[in-house]
């Protein structure tokens, strides 16, 4: 019997029946050798929107949206009630805004940080990654990693009963290290960089015949992330004017346009959100690319030209994607949205941090706060108009990152008695926490 969808061959068209077979081709298209391929469904997207609309107070995780997910069998679903997260109003950003930019905005994000599974954006991913494997009959997987994927697909794939295997580079936090390693999964910390973890994964999988994670455009990651938008019209009935996001390869973009794109022709989204991306400045091959066509008129080709930045020394490795491979797509996907890519500067991770907690009572992680600083960045340039709506993405919590939390403490005093002390009033810490942000006002 035909699955319920089959992947498309994004250069060439050529079809490919399901991920076993996928799998089998090691990823590649056999006829154009193209590494890109797109689910298709038989199901008719007219049906998604009921499905959608009968979310509110039943959908339990993305798997709500199971038609639309790239899984045959309901048996072979791992999850913990990923990918129903709350979007909340940040009115802090709001009234700054106003008072500093005379802009009226609504300003929301997007709370990946309450995921259950590992507290980021990459548990709906994992948790689609974990069901597909499972259904394919997949029982050990490879993957290099700096960061937050590892840790997810970790967790994700002990459920499953699925061995992992991670190639993490010699200065890979102990964090992360141990977020893998806890769950029995195994790690391989390689005596070089990422592009060295990476190179030993692939001979590792070639070896071994053991399947290695796709990149960026790995359907099984952009069917998850694609989510996002029927949440989003779940929670708010449309979508935001503006998308801000970390971005280290761009999967999140990439996938709110095919979730777009799958809706486009039902009439029930006429635009898509600008995507305004942040790099974190010490590792920002993207920005600079887009800064250099920008600067040029963005002329022929201007999407083939990125530099690559070998052994980035940045505070948000999670984000330390030093040779952007994936930039020729997502200079496309930010032009056509009309958006931007910026930096912001690691030096405030700690003050973006600090002020969010404050203003919240929400602690998020590094690469968050690269997304949140890009908020005041963004405003700052101008890029943001009068009325826009925006989603920002609070990519993580501070749970894996001790180093961030260190940085966050600001109130203790060294006492000896008593006399030292005195009753507090947390408000006096208000305006400080507030300095570091004065300068992005226009
Ligand atoms: C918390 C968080 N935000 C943003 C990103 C960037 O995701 P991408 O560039 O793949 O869309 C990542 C992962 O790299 C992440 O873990
Ligand atoms: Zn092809």
């Amino acid at each position: 019997m035909a699955g319920k969808f089959h992947l498309r061959c994004k250069d060439c068209s050529y079809i490919v029946k399901d991920f076993k077979e996928w799998f089998s081709l090691n990823q590649k298209c056999p006829k154009c050798s193209g590494k890109w391929v797109l689910a298709e469904y038989q199901n008719d997207f007219s049906g998604l929107i009921p499905v959608i609309n009968e979310a509110n107070g039943k959908a339990k995780d993305l798997f709500h949206y199971f038609d639309y997910l790239p899984l045959n069998n309901t048996d072979n679903i791992v999850s913990e009630g990923e990918g129903i997260i709350p979007v909340e109003r940040w009115e802090f950003l709001e009234k700054f805004a106003k008072e500093s930019c005379n802009l009226d905005l609504e300003v929301m994000v997007y709370r990946n940080d309450m995921n259950p599974g590992t507290g980021t954006f990459k548990d709906i991913a994992a948790a689609l990654v974990a069901s597909v494997l499972k259904e394919a009959g997949v029982k050990e997987y490879v993957v290099a990693s700096t960061g937050n994927i590892a840790n997810a697909f970790a967790h994700y794939l002990a459920l499953a009963g699925i061995s992992l295997t991670v190639f993490i580079p010699q200065d890979a936090l102990l964090s992360n290290e141990a977020g893998v390693g806890s769950y029995g999964q195994r790690v391989y910390r390689v005596k070089g960089d990422y592009h060295k973890a990476k190179k030993l994964a692939s001979e590792y999988s070639q070896k071994y015949n053991v399947l290695i994670s796709g990149g960026n455009i790995d359907p099984m990651r952009v069917e998850a992330k694609k989510t996002m938008v029927y949440e989003w019209l779940r929670l708010l009935n449309k979508l935001p004017d503006v998308y801000i996001q970390a971005l280290s390869g761009g999967t999140g973009p990439i996938a709110i346009d095919k979730g777009i794109d799958e809706l486009g022709n039902l009439n029930l989204i006429n635009k898509r959100p600008r995507y305004i991306l942040i790099q974190p400045d010490q590792c920002d091959p993207m920005t600079k690319a887009w800064d250099n066509a920008k600067a040029k008129g963005f002329p022929e080709g201007w999407q083939q030209e990125y530099p690559v930045m070998d052994n980035p020394v940045t505070k948000v490795p999670t984000l330390a994607t030093g040779n952007p491979i994936t930039f020729p797509i997502i200079a496309d996907v930010v032009k056509n949205s009309g958006g931007e890519i910026i930096s912001f500067t690691e030096n405030e991770i700690s003050d973006v941090a600090r002020l969010v907690a404050y203003e919240t009572s929400i602690k998020i992680g590094p690469a968050a706060t690269i997304a949140v600083g890009g908020f005041f960045e963004a405003l700052h340039k101008g890029h943001i108009k009068n009325g826009e709506s925006v989603m920002i993405n609070v990519g993580e919590g501070v749970r894996r990152a001790p180093e961030l939390m260190n940085e966050m403490t600001y109130t203790t005093k060294l006492v000896d008695s008593l006399d030292e002390c005195e009753p507090t009033d947390r408000a006096i810490f208000r305006d400080g926490l507030w300095i570091p942000f004065n300068k992005y006002s226009r």
